[in-house]
């Protein structure tokens, strides 16, 4: 008798998509990338849930998604998704998506949304990104988007993290993005010369330590870059990064006078919560 070529596949899941790629930065921390919905449009810097099919219930054996919110990282015009995610060795989502592999699927739901978009800034001079922890994703989404080098004179990308080994995925791609021949070839080969990368480490050594909420209340970070302390003429600023970061930055940049905006309304800053399982 003839034997089926195949296994019979699993059933579909609902919004799937297939992993290309999975790299594993530190025991917390992995990027990975996805196929991409022929009909997914985004804006840079949105985010979009994500997930993967619970285990089977104990009485019923139905299985439900379990999805959470994730920055998209990749920027608006490629062919792929990529995603930077932290392990929680419990978590509910992450325990489970930090073993995927590529072919595997996970599920996309495609309605992008957020704040952390050109859209809901005023023009200004000066751009600053303030990222904490896996709060750099809608970053690295931003910084390989033409539109961030047109709109602005200067792109500052701060990122605070607690050890060397945590900021690898943001200096890896900086790296890349001075590299990048497309953009050099949109924006003119001095493009990258408007990144200003500023990493600082908390819990282990590196060359600039700190959280950046106490080096600009020092007016360390403004000395080291040389330039003038945040205003509401030149500046503005999106930030993502853990809750209390989140509320102790806002605070800081109101004090500087830049106000909060929304895509309905820009302003001179926008502020998005960091993904947490
Ligand atoms: P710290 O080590 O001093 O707590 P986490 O991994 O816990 O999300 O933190 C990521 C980084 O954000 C850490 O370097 C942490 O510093 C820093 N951080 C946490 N809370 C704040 C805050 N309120 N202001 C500035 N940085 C913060």
């Amino acid at each position: 008798a003839t034997q089926p070529k195949t296994a019979p596949k699993a059933p579909a899941l609902p919004d799937a998509q297939t992993v290309t790629f999975v790299k594993h930065w530190t025991d917390r921390l992995f990027s990975f990338r996805v196929t991409r919905p022929a009909s997914l449009r985004f804006r840079s810097g949105e985010f979009v849930m994500i997930g993967l099919m619970g285990d089977p219930d104990e009485k019923t054996g139905k299985q439900k998604p379990i999805l959470r919110a994730y920055s998209i990282a990749s920027p608006s015009w490629d062919e792929e998704l990529e995603f930077y995610s932290i392990k929680v060795p419990d978590g509910p989502l992450t325990s489970k998506l930090q073993n995927i592999k590529e072919g595997d699927q996970i599920i996309l739901r495609p309605k992008p949304v957020g704040t952390l978009v050109h859209d809901a800034l005023l023009p200004g001079k000066r751009l600053w990104f303030f990222a904490t922890g896996t709060g750099f994703a809608p970053f690295a989404s931003l910084l390989r988007e033409p539109q961030t080098y047109e709109d602005y004179e200067e792109v500052v990308i701060t990122h605070t993290c607690r050890t060397v080994g945590e900021l690898a995925y943001g200096a890896a791609l900086i790296e890349e993005i001075k590299q990048d021949e497309m953009l050099a070839e949109l924006m003119g080969e001095d493009f990258h010369k408007k990144i200003r990368y500023y990493p600082t480490t908390t819990r282990e050594e590196s060359p600039k330590m700190g959280r950046i909420t106490d080096l600009m209340r020092k007016g360390e970070v403004f000395e080291d870059l040389g330039i003038k302390p945040i205003n509401p003429e030149d500046d503005r600023a999106m930030v993502c990064g853990n809750l209390a970061f989140n509320l102790e930055i806002k605070e800081m940049l109101e004090d500087y006078g830049l106000e909060e905006g929304a895509n309905s309304d820009p302003k001179q800053y926008v502020v998005e919560k960091a993904f947490v399982d």
